[in-house]
């Protein structure tokens, strides 16, 4: 696959040494320019460009930016990609957003609305989210390992969620489909899913006993 990703932080990185380690394509972005990122295509064997490049190079293009710019994004540009959102609400960095606060909205359900305010829109899915980038590059293994941890994801367009699993599964760990974006607050910031590390068994079951009412978006959280 051709792979964009708009976001060189930790994110970003992590997901682009890990498509290429998977013989995928890749060109990284960030917010301040190719001449910035001059380090970063040998080192993590991709390509480099603007966002704009990032985004026409890509079939999917992952979002890898502070949740707060994700009005920025380009709606045209990305019309009829596959988006991978790996966003977190973080009040403390992204401010107060009162659909999140008052659980009228999910994260991935706001970029998908402002992506599709035109017809024909970016398809997305919520992946890679609820997972410490460290452990994203260190915990994966082989399928069928024993206790192998499991990643949630979530998306309403078949195809997105099938890339979402096919890349959830290359890097090492089992997909589990959480069902649509309107069911991705099941393991956004904050929720006992969130950067824990659970087998499928376990974080099926966790997903499931999840209760929204008690949640505390942007509350105490790992990262
Ligand atoms: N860190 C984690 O372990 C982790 C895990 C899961 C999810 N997340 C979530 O994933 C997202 C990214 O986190 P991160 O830790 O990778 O952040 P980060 O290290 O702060 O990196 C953010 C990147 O986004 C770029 N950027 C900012 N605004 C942009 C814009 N408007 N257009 C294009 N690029 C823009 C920045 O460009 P410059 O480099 O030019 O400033 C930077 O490369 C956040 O929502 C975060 O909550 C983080």
């Amino acid at each position: 696959m051709k792979i964009g990703i708009i976001g060189a932080g930790f994110v970003g990185r992590a997901i682009a040494k890990l498509a290429t380690q998977s013989h995928h394509q890749v060109m990284i972005s960030n917010s301040r320019g190719v001449e910035t990122l001059s380090s970063y295509g040998p080192g993590l064997g991709c390509a480099i460009g603007t966002r704009d490049d990032a985004i026409a190079f890509g079939d999917v293009v992952v979002i890898a930016i502070p949740f707060h710019a994700y009005p920025s994004l380009p709606v045209a540009s990305l019309a009829g990609k596959i988006v991978l959102d790996t966003g977190n609400y973080m009040p403390e960095r992204d401010g107060r957003i009162p659909a999140l606060d008052q659980k009228e909205a999910t994260t991935s359900g706001l970029l998908s609305a402002h992506l599709n305010s035109e017809t024909g829109g970016a398809r997305v899915a919520k992946a890679f989210n609820a997972i410490k980038m460290a452990e994203l590059e260190s915990d994966g293994k082989p399928v069928n390992t024993i206790g192998r941890r499991a990643l949630p994801l979530a998306a309403d367009d078949t195809h997105a969620r099938d890339i979402a699993i096919r890349l959830t599964e290359e890097f090492g760990f089992d997909a589990l489909d959480a069902g649509g974006l309107d069911e991705s607050w099941r393991f956004e910031r904050g929720t006992p899913a969130y950067c824990v590390p659970m087998n499928r068994a376990e974080l099926a079951k966790t997903l499931a006993n999840t209760d929204r009412d008690t949640l505390h978006p942007g509350g105490v959280a790992l990262i």
